[in-house]
């Protein structure tokens, strides 16, 4: 299927955020764009901030003089969607409201030619109830853009019920064709990006609420382990606490109460209190004029040990070792290990599996038994967080934090949690994106493509699964499922049956 042709015009209703944003890039394409809105204001200021994109991106080196002025020539602010009735290609951006966006729809029916495409660029409305009753519904599809729109990579092409699939391909097409990474979904509540990416904000307000550590401690723990560009925390202060609470609320009602979507009663509270983030100088953090910066603690400065043993051949455990070679003398315990770990002058260090280290400890018979938590990459990361069993020795704890910082990492403990910080969060968000793949929302492909361009992940979900091991995910889940006895744990069925079948997302 092909994109529409840059013949065709494209009308682009409401000019606040994203609608000026959808202009300018459809107008960039070369499409001439009409730009409506029911305030005119609106409309001049978006023609505006449309101008001023461009000419900054002039001014940057990034973009062609006569480029920037022939694609503001193209775009036109109208008063009426009348003067748009040559296009076949309308994008809403208006109040997320279904009524109105409803009524909206009825409008563009009578108004514009019979095969024109109606895209919604929605974050949260079914696309399936937005065209109920309308005499064309086979037109309507999601197209939904991220913010800011010209900077922004992904596309979701959404597809209600009744979307004809002609229809979504040609959308898929011409988003592709506007320079997007553009992925296809049924419409489900979140669609791709805004569920898969639940368990991101959710695990951490977890954490946070059985003050395992602080807010600080766990985005530079999401950061610099395992390669999120933001924390938690301060994403959700950036995005604002009210639009992050009303999408998981959104999410949470729309799956009738499902509770791997609970909301916070954390959020709640900052939402309660007008603490919304950035915007209102103050939310999980403090924006205000002398505020000091949050920072993470660190575990001060110990002694460390100058040899060290390695149990068995786990890659996490190898690449660690190696790290402390440079440090400290590293013997390789040959023969098969009963425990895989790093032995620091008795204390076992061991990758996180989904236990709290104080079960492991009492399961497998060694009080001085500290777990880390998962990293992107072991062999470069600059931090580490771990937790020691409530039966280890405080000399024990001294002595790994020490070899671990004389190895140039910096230490972090964290309370003991089942699953830490980065293992449980990581391996709901597989969970959430292989329940999806499952239902036929979208393709594991799509799914990836989806959150490594729509959110910057490092790795799309089930990408990281395959990495990770399909089943050590599954043991982690099903372990967080056994100490939470909560239905909010329990393991997507696809991403079992991988496990069992020894199979991966991407073969
Ligand atoms: P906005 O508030 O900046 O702009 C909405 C514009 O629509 C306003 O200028 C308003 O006057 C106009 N409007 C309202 N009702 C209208 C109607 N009946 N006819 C014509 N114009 C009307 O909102 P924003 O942030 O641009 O969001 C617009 C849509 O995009 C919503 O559906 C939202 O869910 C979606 N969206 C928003 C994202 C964001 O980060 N802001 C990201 C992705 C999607």
């Amino acid at each position: 299927m092909s994109a529409v042709s840059v013949q065709t015009d494209v009308l682009v209703v409401g000019a606040g955020a994203m609608g000026s944003g959808i202009a300018q890039v459809a107008a960039l394409a070369g499409h001439r764009v009409f730009l409506a809105d029911t305030s005119a204001e609106a409309v001049e200021k978006g023609c505006a901030a449309i101008a001023a994109s461009l000419r900054e991106q002039v001014s940057k080196g990034r973009l062609d003089a006569a480029r920037a002025e022939s694609t503001i020539a193209r775009i036109h602010g109208i008063d009426k969607l009348a003067d748009a009735r040559t296009a076949t290609l309308a994008i809403e951006a208006i109040v997320e409201r279904l009524d109105v966006k409803r009524a909206l729809f009825f409008e563009l029916e009578s108004t514009l030619p019979e095969q024109a495409i109606l895209a919604s660029n929605t974050s949260s409305l079914s696309i399936t109830a937005l065209t109920a009753g309308l005499s064309r519904p086979e037109r309507v599809v999601g197209m939904h853009f991220f913010n800011p729109a010209p900077r922004m990579k992904l596309v979701e092409v959404v597809s209600g019920l009744a979307t004809d699939a002609d229809v979504a391909d040609t959308v898929f097409a011409t988003a592709v064709a506007w320079g997007k990474v553009a992925v296809h979904v049924v419409s489900s509540p979140g669609f791709i990006v805004n569920r898969v990416a639940r368990p991101f904000y959710a695990e951490a307000q977890r954490v946070l609420a059985e003050r395992a550590a602080k807010p600080a401690t766990l985005d530079a723990a999401m950061r610099d382990c395992c390669g999120f560009p933001m924390g938690p925390f301060e994403l959700m202060d950036f995005i604002g606490h009210d639009v992050n609470f009303a999408v998981t609320r959104s999410v949470f009602d729309a799956c009738f109460g499902d509770r791997r979507y609970e909301p916070s009663l954390f959020q709640q509270e900052l939402v309660a209190a007008g603490r919304l983030g950035r915007k209102s100088g103050r939310g999980v953090y403090d924006y205000r004029a002398g505020a000091i910066p949050p920072r993470p603690e660190d575990e001060s400065p110990r002694e460390g040990a100058e040899r060290v043993r390695l149990h068995g051949a786990e890659p996490s455990l190898c690449a660690l070792a190696d790290r402390l070679g440079a440090v400290a003398v590293v013997e390789r315990m040959g023969g098969a290990a009963s425990r895989e770990s790093i032995e620091i002058e008795g204390a076992h260090l061991v990758p996180c599996d989904g236990r709290t280290a104080t079960r492991r400890a009492a399961e497998e018979d060694c009080p001085n038994l500290i777990v880390f938590d998962l990293c992107l990459d072991y062999a470069s990361t600059p931090r580490l967080v771990i937790a020691p069993a409530d039966q280890c020795a405080s000399a024990a704890l001294d002595c790994v934090v020490g070899t671990l910082q004389r190895a140039g990492l910096a230490v972090n403990l964290i309370d003991d949690v089942a699953g830490l910080i980065g293992l449980r969060t990581v391996a709901m968000i597989i969970n959430e994106a292989a329940g999806l793949v499952q239902a036929g929302v979208a393709t594991a492909h799509d799914v990836d493509a989806a959150m490594r361009y729509g959110t910057n992940y490092p790795r799309g979900p089930l990408e990281w699964a395959d990495e990770l091991g399909v089943a050590r995910v599954v043991a982690a889940l099903d372990r967080l499922n056994e100490h939470y006895r909560e239905e909010r744990y329990r393991c997507a069925p696809l991403l079992r049956r991988k496990a069992i079948g020894g199979r991966k997302f991407h073969e």
